[in-house]
């Protein structure tokens, strides 16, 4: 697409150091430099490791698993790239034909414990494994917009957030105060409810939510969000909630036993203008749209040992031909996810509640 009109002449100091990265493995030191970048490590200011302090404090401890999405599930299947996302990127994983995936559905939150529910945010996280060695993870949500646009404001809502103990509940005037803080997250919340949640993990469409710039082979760089879009037909969420803690997971079970269960990847081509530093405002309809492959999920496995348990879908985790944009979100998410998967891979792990082995 030479005559694209989208095109960054220079990449910005954090992106360059991703692509430089290569191979796709979780280099600490690369989340520190980001992290850097990014103000985590300037004493007094917000970093990883306070973060995490924040999300114990409100979730309560839980050794062994992830501080947030805790409650999920381990898969494993292919993607077979059509190579049409070779027009964008030069990464391995756009070339023509099929390459393993390891993923991970999950709820948002950080009960692993948790009762599934209608309002709990489903997630895929994905690890494709490309021809040539290179890694790309990408963690998505099956809701329009992220809430919050930065480290500071996930950290805020968190604490706004947290149930009182008298009431089990968040305390509303809390959450008023934040609101009227952020109004950019007032905005999003109201485009998440609009959205009707599917029926289940295998009908749900996920989004990126955050940017990411897709090089070329003549090195232009356009900024990409993209989605999975369910083969299966989308079916809104029933109303009221099933006595089993675990309906959603436990259908997930029965459909990936029945047969393959797959998704679309879509990539969407952001405009001049269009936000590529704030994950709570969507872009305009209208946008070029890519088929890239098809994802198919052949089986589950347990979190305990399964091959999800090790991995830490670190979004900055990328192969040569993507980079991160200016989204604040990606370096804050790299340094939490960092220090949240060291904590846990330090710790005895109790047994998860979604065992696809045995029936959750
Ligand atoms: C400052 C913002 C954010 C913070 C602090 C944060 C924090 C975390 C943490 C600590 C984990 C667990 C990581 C692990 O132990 O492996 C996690 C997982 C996850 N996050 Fe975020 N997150 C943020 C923003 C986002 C955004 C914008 C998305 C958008 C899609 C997202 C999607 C996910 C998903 C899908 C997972 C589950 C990954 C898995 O299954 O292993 N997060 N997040």
């Amino acid at each position: 697409m030479p005559d694209d009109p989208y095109s960054f002449a220079h990449l910005t100091k954090a992106a360059s150091l991703v692509r430089l990265s290569g191979v796709g493995i979780v280099l600490v030191s690369i989340a520190g430099a980001f992290a850097a970048t990014a103000g985590w490590l300037s004493p007094g200011r917000l970093d990883a490791d306070r973060m995490i302090d924040r999300f114990e404090a409100v979730n309560g401890e839980h050794p062994g698993f992830r501080r947030n999405h805790a409650k999920g599930v381990c898969f494993t299947g292919w993607f077979e790239s059509s190579g049409n996302g070779a027009r964008l990127s030069t990464a391995a994983v756009f070339w023509r034909g099929r390459m393993p995936v390891i993923g991970r559905f999950a709820l948002a939150g950080g009960l692993p414990m948790m009762a599934d529910g209608p309002a709990a945010v489903r997630s895929m996280a994905l690890e494709f494994q490309s021809p040539d060695g290179d890694r790309w993870r990408t963690a998505m949500n099956d809701i329009p917009v992220f809430p919050v646009k930065d480290a500071q404001a996930f950290y805020d809502q968190l604490a706004a957030g947290k149930p009182d103990p008298r009431t089990g509940r968040p305390d509303p005037a809390a959450m008023q105060v934040f609101l009227a803080r952020h109004p950019e997250t007032a905005r999003a919340l109201a485009l998440i409810k609009a959205q009707p949640f599917s029926s289940g993990f295998g009908n749900a469409t996920y989004n990126s939510l955050n940017t990411l710039l897709f090089v070329d082979g003549a090195r232009v760089a356009r900024p990409v969000r993209w989605s999975m879009v369910p083969h299966d037909t989308f079916v809104p969420e029933p109303a009221g909630k099933p006595a089993d803690p675990n309906y959603l997971f436990d259908a997930l079970i029965a459909r990936v036993k029945d047969s393959p269960v797959q998704w679309r990847l879509v990539l969407t081509v952001g405009q001049p203008g269009d936000p590529t530093d704030d994950a709570t405002v969507p872009w305009p309809e209208g946008r070029n749209r890519i088929d890239a492959g098809v994802l198919t999920v052949m089986a589950l496995q347990d979190e305990d040992d399964g091959a999800c348990r090790d991995i830490s879908f670190d979004p900055l985790v990328l192969p040569a031909g993507i980079t991160a944009s200016d989204d604040p979100l990606l370096s804050a998410r790299s340094g939490a996810y960092s220090e949240s998967f060291t904590r846990r891979e330090g710790e005895a792990k109790p047994p998860s509640a979604v065992q696809p082995g045995t029936g959750s």
